[in-house]
């Protein structure tokens, strides 16, 4: 059987700048906080840190000739907010803004759309010596610096994204395993609150702008469901990790205008309620042109069973996939939350531990089974009349993966650390055909 997508689909493959770019401390560049964070000892896997990644800051060329082979439709990055502004507010610094013109250019002439996010995660550390996105100021900070780069890069950005997964703000600021690495609940509600105003006031600036393009925002959605559906203990912990740590604390604001009752009855209860100004929530609650979905697994609860910290936004320590989670997944952004605007999974895919076997890594069978997997089920969820435009693969070649260092590779190309050069895993030509054929065909067994 095949599985076929509409015509216009838009198959992309997904990046983010502190993760690839490298070039930490070069041409300008102020140091963010997972360069910071990454010093740290023990934060990341065998001692990772983001000075060079995949040298991507040097490797426009090398960058885009991989798209081309793809044959990608779109491509997905981020900017990194202390490159254009190495002290997060201030002084501009033109190589950081000639560095994303020629890299815009050079995807608009290989006719490649860009899906660009405004902030992924590496906030400039000057900022967070100023209290980060614990301070209102934040919201000034970030307008000026989205206000920059729509200047910059109007006529070269088909898709604006204000935030890609928000939750590791959230992170980063309650459990502490992710950069700033503090591990103070109610600083970190603070935070959310105000990451949610840069978004909405940031939304707003640009339709005062009348940019052409499009807006929305990335919310990653691992969604719980009890393990055993008549067990309170169970129900209680799917709760928890939808509502109260989850995709919840997102996208109740972001579309229904205020934070669910369930959130509300926990932040009166524990004391952890962010200070708020009239009007926050009508800030928050904007229109947007689109919403992005990251999915990479649905997830049961036992509430007996212990599951190591590594869960936010990022890979989790569980093994089993319940890859058919998307479809009730796309199914609830509708149905619960009402989004009615055309929907992407702006990321999808699924990391293979390093190892000394190249030939083996080269060799990815497994990813070309869990995305194939996945897709069937947008596909499923697009058959109910769900609106998805289109699919970006995370990533495109192994890079940086935050706590995890250079231990865990999700890309399409293997990166060699040693020389930069990026060698096509099998899924990369299954993925080519999957462009080429506007779908694939799903094995029988
Ligand atoms: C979430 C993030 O957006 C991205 O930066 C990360 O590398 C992938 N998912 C995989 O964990």
């Amino acid at each position: 059987m095949f599985c076929q997508f509409p015509e216009n689909f838009i198959w992309g493959v997904a990046t983010a700048a502190a993760q690839i770019e490298g070039v930490a401390f070069e041409d300008g560049r102020g140091a963010s906080i997972w360069d910071v964070f990454s010093r740290l000892p023990g934060k990341i896997k065998n001692g990772g840190i983001p000075d060079i990644c995949c040298d991507s800051y040097h490797n426009i060329e090398r960058d885009v000739a991989l798209l081309r082979e793809l044959g990608v439709k779109a491509y997905r990055l981020s900017f990194s907010w202390s490159r254009i502004l190495p002290d997060g507010i201030g002084k501009v610094n033109t190589a950081g803004i000639d560095y994303y013109r020629r890299l815009l250019t050079a995807l608009k002439e290989s006719g490649i759309q860009v899906n660009a996010t405004i902030y992924h995660w590496d906030l400039p550390y000057a900022l967070q010596v100023k209290g980060g996105f614990g301070n209102r100021e934040i919201i000034r900070w970030y307008l000026n610096y989205a206000s920059i780069l729509f200047d910059n890069f109007r006529d070269l950005v088909d898709y604006w994204v204000t935030f890609n997964e928000p939750i590791a703000t959230y992170v980063g600021h309650a459990k502490g395993f992710f950069a700033p690495g503090l591990t103070d609940e109610k600083y970190a509600r603070q935070c959310i609150h105000h990451l949610l105003l840069c978004h909405g006031e940031a939304v707003k600036l640009y339709r005062s702008m009348q940019l052409p393009g499009q807006i929305g925002v990335v919310v990653d959605v691992w969604k719980h469901y009890p393990a055993r559906p008549d067990n309170a203990d169970d129900i209680a912990s799917a709760m928890m990790n939808n509502e109260i740590e989850g995709f919840g604390m997102f996208l109740n604001p972001l579309f229904l205008g205020g934070y669910s009752k369930e959130l509300t009855a926990y932040m009166e209860r524990t004391g952890l309620t962010p200070k708020t100004e009239p009007g926050d929530m009508d800030t928050i609650c904007q229109k947007l042109d689109f919403y992005g979905l990251n999915f990479y697994n649905g997830l049961y609860d036992n509430a007996d069973e212990q599951h190591a910290a590594a869960e936010g936004g990022n890979f989790q320590d569980r093994p089993e996939q319940h890859l058919e989670a998307v479809y009730d997944v796309l199914h609830m952004l509708v149905d619960k939350y009402g989004i009615d605007i055309p929907i992407y999974i702006t990321e999808n895919g699924v990391a293979q531990d390093d190892g000394p076997d190249r030939e083996a890594l080269l060799k990815d069978e497994e990813r070309i089974a869990y995305v194939s997997e996945t897709l069937r089920h947008v596909r499923r969820a697009m058959d109910d009349g769900i609106d998805v435009r289109g699919y970006y693969l995370w990533s495109l070649m192994d890079n940086f993966e935050w706590s995890a260092g250079y231990a865990a590779r999700f890309g399409l190309y293997y990166t060699d650390y040693n020389n930069l050069r990026m060698i096509p895993k099998k899924s990369a030509s299954w993925y080519h055909d999957v462009i080429a054929n506007n779908g694939f065909r799903i094995s029988a067994n």
